[in-house]
């Protein structure tokens, strides 16, 4: 058993990326596994003296690591023009040999111009949207669903094939975009084939059958890292459906995506952050006040509870840039993304410690969740009925009194303040599981490690 399976315990921007990093390190091999350029992991990176700073979208951010070989699993949806990007990007801050170690699974899903005008006009048409990244992420997995979807493996069709195929997947969408007055949006499939086929020829070499890599490597037992994206609460069945994603981001849609069986996985790390964010729309139980009207920070004098929160912890989508929703930490909502039939967790990483520190430092205290008040009762878990009943659950909070201040540099659990360890170990009491992983600052490596968990 080889895997080490990273996963998103709430809304998504868990800082996933840091444990993954940590993870990959002495990996073979890194993957992506679902969702597409709607993730954002910034990578910093130290070369010949220069710091360099990158979003990645696509790749995994494991790549950096010379022996590390990376694969962008089936399940992604890949828009080919930014993965080219973000390769020239990692050449040109000198990673090397990103082209022959990097791999493409074949059967992975294409997001044409087509699917981002889609994502646009189907949250116009809707009452509620979802308030989605506008990556065409939706609409590129519905078209995998519908069976029209152009795949990796189509780009490096013959030219007319590929145009065919656009063709096909575009008729209804066309007639929709004619339907809505955006005749303007509509590209011929030919110019799309011929555009698309450019990127298939520069992609080429890197694609590849990658279940025979995967099972290589598992033979192999040698460690894998799944880099998860978007989150549990995100998940299109978990999650608080209709304001998820369109993919399967537990761990059994990383799998898949991943070409991995569940024999191959080692173990299953849920991050989650100390405190808690969502962007776009949707329930979010220990949110608290903030001053953004239409995804911008408004002016204000005095801050809300929010805004500190935001501004301490530096919540802005790595994707979109997005003032982030920000509230206190939710003991419970981590209960039921570790619960062992949704994702199986081992670990969980808490992210932020020293951030939720400073924001009971300007506050005054610090609140976590540690029950649920819900249709007139107690209760320990995050309810699935929430359209039914018109009901969002309302915390019972624990509180710490003051903050605490953390040093980037601490890697020793034990020398942690003590109300911060009281903290993590009221997390590990409600939610059964270790808190292996402990951030404790921007970097890569402001991580403590526990060794005796
Ligand atoms: P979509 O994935 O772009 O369709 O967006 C669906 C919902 O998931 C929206 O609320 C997005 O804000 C959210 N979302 C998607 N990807 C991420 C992510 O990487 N981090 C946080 N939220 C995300």
């Amino acid at each position: 058993m080889s895997a080490t399976i990273i996963i998103g315990g709430a809304w998504g921007d868990e800082g996933k990326g840091k444990v993954a990093s940590y993870e990959a390190s002495d990996a073979r091999l890194v993957i992506r596994a679902t969702g597409g350029a709607n993730a954002g992991h910034t990578i910093v990176f130290n070369n010949r003296g220069e710091r360099h700073k990158i979003a990645l979208h696509l790749i995994p951010g494991g790549i950096v690591y010379p022996q590390v070989r990376g694969l962008i699993g089936q399940g992604v949806v890949i828009d080919p023009k930014l993965l080219i990007e973000e390769v020239e990007k990692l050449e040109e801050i000198g990673i090397p040999f990103v082209r022959s170690r990097l791999r493409i699974a074949g059967r992975a899903h294409v997001v044409l111009p087509y699917h981002k005008e889609l994502d646009e006009l189907k949250e116009r048409l809707k009452d509620n949207p979802i308030g989605t990244t506008k990556r065409g992420i939706g609409p590129a997995y519905e078209d995998k669903k519908a069976r029209t979807g152009i795949r990796v493996y189509d780009l490096l069709l013959p030219v007319e094939e590929l145009e065919k195929k656009i063709e096909v997947a575009t008729r209804p969408h066309y007639q929709l975009f004619k339907d809505n007055g955006m005749e303007d949006r509509i590209v011929s499939p030919k110019v799309l084939a011929e555009q698309y086929s450019q990127y298939g020829k520069v992609i080429k070499n890197m694609v590849i059958n990658a279940d025979i890599l995967t099972e290589e490597v598992c033979k192999n037992g040698d460690k894998i890292v799944v880099e998860g994206a978007q989150a549990y609460r995100l998940d299109n069945d978990y999650g608080d459906y209709p304001d998820v994603t369109s993919s399967n981001c537990v761990t059994a849609g990383a799998l898949i995506g991943a070409h991995i069986s569940h024999k191959c996985v080692d173990k299953v790390i849920v991050v989650a952050k100390a405190h808690c964010s969502r962007v776009g729309n949707g329930v979010f139980p220990t949110e608290q006040l903030a001053h953004i009207e239409n995804d911008k920070v408004t002016e204000y004098d005095q801050p809300f509870v929010g805004d500190v929160i935001r501004e301490i912890c530096g919540e802005y989508g790595a994707t979109t840039g997005r003032p982030r929703r920000c509230g206190w930490g939710d003991a419970i909502l981590l209960k039921s993304a570790c619960s062992q039939a949704v994702t199986g967790a081992d670990y969980i990483c808490l992210s932020h410690m020293d951030s939720i520190g400073k924001v009971g430092n300007i506050l005054g205290s610090i609140k976590l969740c540690t029950a649920y008040r819900y249709q007139g009762k107690k209760i320990y878990f995050y309810p699935d009925d929430m359209e039914l009943t018109g009901e969002v659950p309302e915390p019972v909070y624990t509180e710490f009194a003051g903050g605490w201040d953390i040093p980037n540099t601490l890697r020793d659990f034990d020398m942690l303040p003590e109300k911060a360890k009281q903290y993590i170990k009221i997390i590990e009491d409600i939610v059964g599981i270790p808190v292996k992983y402990i951030g404790v600052g921007p970097n890569n490596n402001d991580v403590i490690v526990r060794d005796d968990v």
